[in-house]
């Protein structure tokens, strides 16, 4: 069996991670017909367009991606690929696991995290203007239809995978209305789902809770910007961005990409660590229903860290991108 999947190699250290991705996916025994795409600084230089047509339509008959990190201008420029992905396709549920590898320098080994983050709405639905010069206004939109499907994702993910408990995180003492609304709605779906337990937890309150005592939760659950704010924060608790896998989820599409940018600090070095990538792809041969090999893939990148032999710069070791991968595909 052989899926046809849209590939965007990004930029930045993208194509290098990428590229060690597809060879172990190879290595496994899969069979991807991959249909690969330019995004971005590089599209826009070539078609005059950031987001290709061509790329639109391939997503929209394959409904499934993967994606290295592409570059967004800051302050100006075009607006984020990522985000502008994720409202086209509806992928409202951004998805990321935290679980830190053996041997890498954390300072919590043991967590065992998910954040659940909705996708497509609060700050980043790009509603900005400027009312009179020196004053712009930033809206922040919530509605109760995108909490709602976000917070039953979560409790959904929840009930399947046997996890015990959420947290609705937000600010509603301030943003009474906006945030009041969303954990109204998490509040609502949680009663559907008694076996799970239910707490409620102030943003900046979180920030100080998790950086003292992790444990404490199993998963997050939250509007855009916490969640984009908090599941970097999460991510050093793996020990660096570097290792940290993503996915997107809408009703008929994915996409699969790590949490890091595009890293232009080490890009071309042949450095970057692809393991964020690999275990995003294992995210998606879960999506595809290829339990066993990505658990066998797993077990390989465990096996790599385990021995610490052939890891990446960025946690410590002196591996190059090419022989940690190599080291993952020997396991394999
Ligand atoms: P970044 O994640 O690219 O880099 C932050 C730091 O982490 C850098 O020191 C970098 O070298 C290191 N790092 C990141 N990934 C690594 C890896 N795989 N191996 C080793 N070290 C790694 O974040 P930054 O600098 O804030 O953003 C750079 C660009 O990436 C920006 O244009 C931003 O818009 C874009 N970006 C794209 C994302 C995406 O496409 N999903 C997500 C985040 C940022």
């Amino acid at each position: 069996m052989s899926y046809r999947v849209t590939l965007i190699p990004g930029d930045g250290i993208g194509p290098e991670v990428t590229a060690a991705t597809l060879r172990v996916l190879d290595a496994a025994g899969l069979k991807f017909d991959w249909e690969p795409f330019e995004a971005g600084a590089i599209a826009f230089a070539k078609y005059g367009e950031t987001i290709p047509r061509a790329l639109l339509d391939s997503i929209e008959r394959n409904k499934i991606g993967l994606k290295g990190p592409v570059s967004t201008p800051i302050g100006e420029g075009f607006s984020s690929i990522n985000v502008a992905l994720r409202r086209k396709f509806e992928l409202y549920a951004n998805f990321r696991p935290i679980n830190p590898l053996p041997n890498v320098p954390t300072h919590y080994p043991d967590v065992n995290l998910i954040v659940v983050r909705e996708n497509t709405e609060g700050l980043y639905s790009g509603l900005e203007h400027e009312v009179v010069p020196g004053v712009v206004e930033s809206l922040k939109i919530i509605t109760e239809k995108a909490s709602t499907r976000i917070s039953r994702f979560a409790f959904e993910y929840a009930r399947k995978h046997g996890r015990k408990k959420i947290h609705s995180i937000h600010k509603a003492n301030i943003m009474k209305l906006s945030d009041g609304l969303f954990i109204a709605c998490s509040r609502k779906v949680s009663k559907e789902y008694p076996e799970v337990t239910y707490a409620e937890h102030i943003v900046d309150n979180t920030c100080m809770q998790l950086v003292t005592n992790p444990y404490q939760y199993d998963m997050l659950l939250m509007e855009n910007l916490y969640g984009d704010i908090l599941s970097d924060l999460c991510s050093g608790f793996e020990g660096g961005l570097g290792l940290v896998p993503g996915a997107n989820y809408g009703e008929s599409a994915a996409i699969f990409e790590a949490v890091h940018g595009s890293a232009p600090d080490i890009a071309g070095k042949g450095i970057a660590n692809p393991t964020a990538l690999i275990r995003s792809s294992l995210l998606m041969l879960q999506y595809l229903n290829e339990h066993a090999a990505a658990a066998r893939i797993q077990a390989a990148v465990v096996k790599v860290y385990t021995e610490k032999q052939h890891l990446t710069q960025d946690i410590g070791g002196t591996a190059s991108t090419g022989e940690f991968t190599d080291a993952v595909i020997a396991a394999l």
